[in-house]
């Protein structure tokens, strides 16, 4: 853990001129909390996203939303603790809300977008920053999109299929936009890692999982600062009581 942590440290020490450096500090606050800018956003908020388990869903297949899909990717891959949260925006760049986020995008053209084209830059200019992973192609693809379509405040509700729950078509997709930019192997938030199935079922059966995401008491809350929907919190819980199996 201490030799992980120092060699991160080392990596943000010996790139200070990077525009995106990162580390991440362990441990952070256990909620670090994501407040929408103070003044109001545009676009409307609605309800509370996700909790529709079917039939009405506002989700087009067609469209990333901010607040479902990008929101979550940022949160866990760049607004940590050491890296583009509010308190310690390395490199001056705080990831830490929509306005802020905002700033780094040029709406509607994600190839002259900041937040977009230090994702898929190599070697030590990649963001985040090595040895921390890189976002999956899905993941930048998601960006682009989001940024070329007008790169909005969006939300929608429903979309979230609690039947036939699956590691592979559900689990795994939930942890890598909610966790595994904090729990990897070359930053293992709290000594964990959760980036591949055998750690998750750990997890899963130990109770932590479903403690930290359904903010139980007695757990850490997780994602810090941006709960999961109702309904994806039920999709694990449903895997999880199905035997956490691996399929
Ligand atoms: C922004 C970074 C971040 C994100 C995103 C994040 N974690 Fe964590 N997590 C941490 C850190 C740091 C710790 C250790 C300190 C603590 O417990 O708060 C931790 C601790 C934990 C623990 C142990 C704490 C306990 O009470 O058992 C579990 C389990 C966990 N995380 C699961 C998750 C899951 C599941 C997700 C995604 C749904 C997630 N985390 C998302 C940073 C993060």
């Amino acid at each position: 853990m201490k030799k992980v942590v120092s060699t991160i440290v080392l990596g943000c020490v010996a790139m200070p001129l990077l525009m995106l450096s990162c580390k991440h500090e362990i441990p952070t606050p256990p909620n670090v909390v994501i407040t929408p800018s103070p003044t109001p956003t545009p676009t409307p908020t609605p309800g509370t996203p996700g909790n529709n388990t079917g039939g009405n869903s506002t989700c087009s297949a067609d469209t990333v939303y901010f607040q479902n899909d990008l929101f979550p990717l940022i949160n866990s891959g760049c607004n940590t603790s050491g890296c583009h949260d509010a308190v310690s925006h390395a490199d001056g760049v705080d990831l830490s809300s929509y306005d802020k986020i905002r700033g780094y995008v040029s709406a509607g053209d994600a190839a002259r977008s900041k937040l977009y084209k230090v994702l898929v830059k190599s070697g030590s200019e990649r963001m985040p920053l090595p040895p921390l992973p890189a976002f999956t192609a899905d993941q930048i693809a998601k960006v682009q999109k989001w940024i070329n379509q007008g790169a909005k405040n969006n939300a929608c509700t429903g979309g979230c299929d609690t039947t036939n729950i699956t590691y592979t078509a559900a689990v795994q997709p939930l942890m890598q936009t909610y966790c595994t930019g904090c729990h990897n192997a070359a930053s293992p938030g709290g000594g964990i890692d959760l980036s591949s199935y055998a750690q998750v079922k750990t997890y899963a059966s130990n109770g932590r999982l479903l403690g930290t995401i359904s903010y139980a008491t007695g757990y850490s809350p997780m994602p810090k600062g941006s709960k999961m929907q109702d309904c994806q919190i039920t999709q694990i819980r449903k895997w999880i009581e199905a035997g956490a199996l691996n399929n």
